[in-house]
């Protein structure tokens, strides 16, 4: 499949590469083609990788996946255009994070609403898909590696565009247990669960941990 990478950064890598050695085709984005990380990402990653802005990322993809910082995702999705990601699965792993005043960041948006339900908003004929937020990439794309099956999560508004990601997620990724949440409000949750994580990734000294949900 044809995929598209908007953001140049750790999460755009990581996914990008593992999209990649997975067989797919990936377009790495960014605000400006030949971006120095985005071309040393093809050249790392191979053939079927190459770059360009996020318009020509997501005009050659199939599916997109929002991996810019979450206080410019929309700025950023404005860029790429809805001529060029209409009627698309967007996967967007992005948290509103506002680091303007240090280290822990605060959301800049919460509570009554998220950046999944703002990006969806602006692009309505997007199926806007939240997902993989709530770990760090490296366990995104490889949660085998911890030392139990934990948990992840998708919301949005289009159920067929929910169980292509759960598909890429479980056969592609590794993930043994995804939960669906419902409808795009569901990222409030998610996006909420990041001052948690942040407190969590101080205390345990590492970002590669996650959360298992357990019952009765
Ligand atoms: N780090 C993790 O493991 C992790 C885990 C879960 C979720 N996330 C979320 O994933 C997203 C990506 O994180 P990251 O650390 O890989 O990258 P990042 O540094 O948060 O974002 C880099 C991307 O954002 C774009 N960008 C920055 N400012 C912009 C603006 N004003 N207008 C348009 N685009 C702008 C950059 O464009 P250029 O390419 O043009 O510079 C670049 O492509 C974030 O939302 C983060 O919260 C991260």
């Amino acid at each position: 499949m044809k995929i598209a990478i908007l953001g140049t950064g750790m999460v755009g890598e990581t996914l990008g590469g593992k999209l990649v050695a997975l067989g797919h085709e990936v377009r790495m984005g960014s605000r400006t083609a030949n971006n120095e990380k985005a071309v040393a990402w093809t050249q790392k990653a191979g053939a079927r990788a190459s770059q360009g802005t996020f318009a020509d990322a997501a005009a050659f993809a199939e599916l997109v996946f929002n991996c810019t910082a979450g206080t410019a995702s929309l700025e950023a999705l404005k860029l790429t255009g809805a001529r060029n990601l209409n009627g698309k699965v967007l996967v967007d792993v992005a948290n509103p994070l506002d680091f303007s005043k240090g280290f822990p960041p605060t959301l800049s948006v919460s509570n009554t609403d998220s950046l999944g339900e703002q990006l969806q908003r602006a692009f309505p004929e997007v199926k806007v898909v939240k997902a993989l937020n709530t770990v760090t990439c490296t366990v995104m794309v490889n949660p085998g590696m911890l030392s139990a099956p934990t948990d992840t999560f998708v919301a949005g508004n289009d159920a067929g565009a929910k169980k292509q990601v759960t598909q890429l997620l479980t056969e592609g990724f590794g993930w043994k247990r995804v939960t669906d949440l419902g409808d795009i409000a569901a990222s409030r949750g998610l996006e909420m669960l990041l001052p948690l994580w942040l407190r969590l990734y101080q205390s345990q000294g590492t970002a590669e941990f996650n959360f298992q949900l357990v019952r009765a």
